[in-house]
């Protein structure tokens, strides 16, 4: 025998030993990146990881396989086909083209456009009752294109957006300040690219408000912002792609979501109607999430100056949006 004194569970499963099972769509760095995350915070019983190029993929199962001795038991299965997400609670779509060093992530759209229409319809159709999290560029855009496409509920369809942004932007703050970055509350909104705005009016440090505390403000704050916005430029033109920062974003707004942990994050959710955004674009606000997607978003308050940049962000992403005819 196998096992000495087996103990035999002869109850069924019970509410509270639900299965959990992710799809990650695309297993370039941004995908391996999340799954990685993923695996490591033991998220998911079963993953489910989708790709177009199947040696690449067979490769990446295999390495992951050969590391079960040091993770968490989760069943790791492969496929080119979209029909192996059915009875997924999550879907990350990761597939498509990325930046070539100087090109804008909005310089993606037509290529990627193309991609995700081929894999949204078969997504949403294998894994009806998923959320998606969109995180192929230019997110705020695709993620547009996903809702319209898959037909879900504004709810289940977010955009990772500027959770990726706010980090930056708290780990500039923290270095500027000489404090822990958990200890910055801060956030960027409005597109995830180069017109994405810095809430400089809700920055707070260990609770306290950090307007007036930086010497020569103004000019430090928008050298700071700009930074943020020059980042992921930055990293692409020295490694040719970003990933870690993306995977660990995106590993925390799974283990929200999963876990039911309602915790605040911005993300792109569809923005109409909030801080007088009249058009139907996706964009980022502070929004607090759980198992079903997208609980609510902040009531969060911004000044005249954050709210026309924001309102400029949406009519950009919407011009953008005027072009697909989606
Ligand atoms: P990559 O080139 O390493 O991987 C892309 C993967 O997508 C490849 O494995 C490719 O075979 C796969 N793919 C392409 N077409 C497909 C299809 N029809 N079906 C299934 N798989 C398909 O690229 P990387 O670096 O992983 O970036 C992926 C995307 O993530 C890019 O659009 C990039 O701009 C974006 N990104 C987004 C971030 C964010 O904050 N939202 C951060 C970093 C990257
Ligand atoms: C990033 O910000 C390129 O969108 C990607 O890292």
């Amino acid at each position: 025998a196998l096992l000495l004194n087996p103990i035999h569970d002869t109850e069924p499963p019970s509410p509270t030993k639900r299965h959990t099972k992710v799809t990650v769509v695309g297993v370039g760095n941004v995908g391996m990146a999340i799954v990685h995350a993923i695996l490591s915070q033991h998220l998911a019983d079963e993953l489910a990881l989708i790709d177009a190029q199947a040696d690449k993929l067979r490769g990446e199962v295999l390495d992951l396989q050969h590391a079960a001795a040091f993770l968490p038991r989760t069943t790791i299965k492969s496929s080119t086909d979209v029909s192996s997400a059915a009875y997924s609670d999550l879907c990350i779509i990761t597939a498509g083209a990325r930046q070539r060093p100087e090109e804008s992530r909005l310089d993606l759209l037509k290529r990627n456009v193309q991609i995700l229409s081929a894999i949204v319809p078969r997504l949403a159709r294998a894994a009806p009752n998923s959320t998606i999290l969109v995180v192929s560029n230019p997110v705020d855009v695709l993620t547009y294109v996903t809702y319209r496409l898959s037909g879900f509920p504004a709810n289940r369809v977010i955009g990772s957006g500027t959770n990726l942004d706010s980090s930056r932007f708290r780990f500039m703050i923290a270095e500027h300040l000489r404090v822990n970055a958990h200890d910055v509350q801060a956030y960027m909104v409005g597109e995830h690219g180069d017109s994405s705005v810095a809430l400089w009016s809700s920055v707070s440090v260990g609770g306290v408000g950090i307007v007036g505390l930086v010497k020569g403000e103004d000019a430090v704050l928008e050298e700071m912002r700009e930074r943020v916005v020059k980042s992921a430029y930055e990293v692409i033109a020295l490694k040719g792609y970003t990933s870690w920062a993306i995977g660990y974003s995106v590993g925390s707004l799974a283990g929200t979501l999963l876990r039911d942990q309602r915790k605040i994050q911005p993300v792109s959710v569809v923005a109409k109607g909030f801080h007088g955004i009249e058009e139907e674009v996706f964009l980022s606000l502070p929004a607090q999430l759980g198992r079903n997607g997208v609980i609510g978003v902040v009531n969060v308050e911004l000044t005249e100056e954050e709210t026309k940049r924001l309102r400029a962000s949406a009519k950009k992403l919407w011009e953008v949006q005027q072009e697909l005819g989606i």
